[in-house]
This record gives structure tokens, C-alpha cells and sequence, in this order.
């Protein structure tokens, strides 16, 4: 049994532009509110079992509305999150503890081109390895700064930028989240906290596509992704 945790309970502080009345998961990307399109994503896999969304206190009825006008089968749960990213999946994981299932992944609200090949590729290395990631190589080379001067140029084969999803066996995830939050150690993704708990997280070949929408500019590119992806119903 696999379970998804799609992850909508940030502020979106850097993307805010004047006048937007609500974070960046919520403005309209082509015809869906930027979250809805990982979550039909997830919805119509064959292999997700289980959905749980994490959204921010206020938006939890509207969200549970426009979740029942969707095309989707599958239990969701609507939940909400903590001060930081790393305590809303822990709270979400806690949600999954009844159902246990077997693997988990975590899918950020903020990338919404998320697609069916990239849930079954991190499906398959989860099955194959117990935890792994999706990511990319850097096109651009990649540089170490003190105070606006480099000081070192990094060896771009060896870098990967990490994106979403990122999936693991339940059972690690849950333990290695509730040892850090014990720890007081902050990270700012799943893969660091696995690898501080001792596990091999696996990269497994992402999308250029799968952006996140971080900064205000990145809407506009959205928005251009969109009209040339597939729209789903
Ligand atoms: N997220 C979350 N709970 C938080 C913080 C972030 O569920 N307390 C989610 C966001 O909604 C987003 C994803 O984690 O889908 C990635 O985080 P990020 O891009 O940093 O979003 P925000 O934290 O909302 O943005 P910012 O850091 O600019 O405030
Ligand atoms: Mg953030």
C-alpha cells in the first residue's frame, strides 16, 4: 500500500506580489489552482492508494469542496500543517499511522507538473531501495560564494538538484521525522532526514519540467508549461 502526502500549508512568502490574496498554491495555473494539478496526478495513479492533503487551517473546507468536484476514487484526507515544511510532513505522517502503509510519498503543492511517469519512477526506486528522490543534474555551472566573491567552482558532475517527489518506506520516514524532531535538527527536505537517520536515499532521474514555483517569475513560466502540457480534466 503506497500513500501521498501532497504538501500545501506554506505561506509562499517568496513569491507573494502585491494584491495576491492567497500563497502560491492556490492562484490559478491554466485552468487549476497550482495544487490540483499534482493532486489529479496522484488521483488518477494506479498505484496511490491513499492522499493526504496538508493545507493551512483556513483553507482546509475549501480545499475538502473542490476535492469532491474532482475526478478521484481514492480516500483523501484533509489535514493541516505545521510552522515549517519539515513539520508539516511529520504531522502528516502521523495522520498515516493507522493505515501504516507500507510507503510513503511526499509531493510539494508548489510543483505542479508533476506527471504519471514520475510517480511510477519514484514508486519503483522506493520498492527497489527503501528511500529515493527525484532529481536533477545542473545544467548551469555551480559555484560557492563568500560575500559575493567565489570561492570555489563546484564540480557539476557530481551535483544533483533535488526536487519532489520524494518517497520512503513509511516506517523509516516516520521514525527518522519524530528522532529529529527530538534532536532539534532542521532540514529542508525528506532525503536529509533520512540521511541523517542513516539511510541510502537513491536519486532517480527527475524532470526539468517539474519545477517549483518559488518566485513570482516562476508563475509565468507555469503558466507556459501549462498551456503546452496535457491538460487534465
Ligand atoms: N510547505 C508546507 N508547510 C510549511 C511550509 C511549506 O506544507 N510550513 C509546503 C509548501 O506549501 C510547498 C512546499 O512545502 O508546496 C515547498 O515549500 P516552499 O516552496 O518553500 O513553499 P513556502 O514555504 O510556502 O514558500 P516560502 O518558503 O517562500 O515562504
Ligand atoms: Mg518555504
Amino acid at each position: 500500500m503506497s500513500a501521498a502526502i501532497l504538501l500545501a500549508a506554506g505561506i509562499g512568502a517568496r513569491c507573494a506580489r502585491p494584491g495576491d490574496k492567497s500563497p502560491k498554491q492556490f492562484l490559478a495555473i491554466g485552468k487549476h489552482p497550482v495544487w490540483v494539478w499534482p493532486f489529479l496526478a496522484l488521483a488518477n495513479h494506479k498505484d496511490i492508494d491513499r492522499i493526504v492533503v496538508t493545507t493551512l487551517p483556513d483553507m482546509v473546507d475549501t480545499i475538502r469542496d473542490h476535492i469532491a468536484t474532482l475526478p478521484c476514487n481514492k480516500e483523501v484526507i484533509v489535514t493541516t500543517g505545521g510552522a515549517t515544511r519539515q513539520a508539516s510532513v511529520r504531522l502528516s505522517l502521523q495522520v498515516l499511522e493507522k493505515a501504516n502503509p507500507e510507503f510513503v510519498l511526499i509531493h510539494d503543492a508548489a510543483r505542479p507538473f508533476l506527471t504519471e511517469q514520475i510517480i511510477s519512477d519514484t514508486l519503483e526506486g522506493v520498492r527497489k531501495y527503501g528511500a529515493c528522490t527525484i532529481g536533477v543534474t545542473a545544467s548551469d555551472t555551480v559555484k560557492k560564494v563568500a560575500d559575493g566573491v567565489i570561492v570555489e567552482t563546484l564540480d557539476r558532475n557530481t551535483l544533483v538538484l533535488v526536487q519532489t517527489p520524494q518517497a520512503a518506506r513509511y516506517d523509516w520516514l516516520l521514525k527518522a521525522h519524530e528522532q529529529a524532531l527530538q534532536d532539534d535538527l532542521a532540514v529542508t527536505d525528506d532525503a536529509a532526514i533520512l540521511e541523517q537517520a542513516g539511510h541510502k536515499v537513491v536519486i532517480v532521474k527527475g524532470s526539468a519540467h517539474n519545477l517549483k514555483i518559488t518566485q513570482p517569475e516562476d508563475l509565468a513560466l507555469a503558466e507556459a508549461i501549462a498551456s503546452i502540457v496535457l491538460e487534465r480534466v
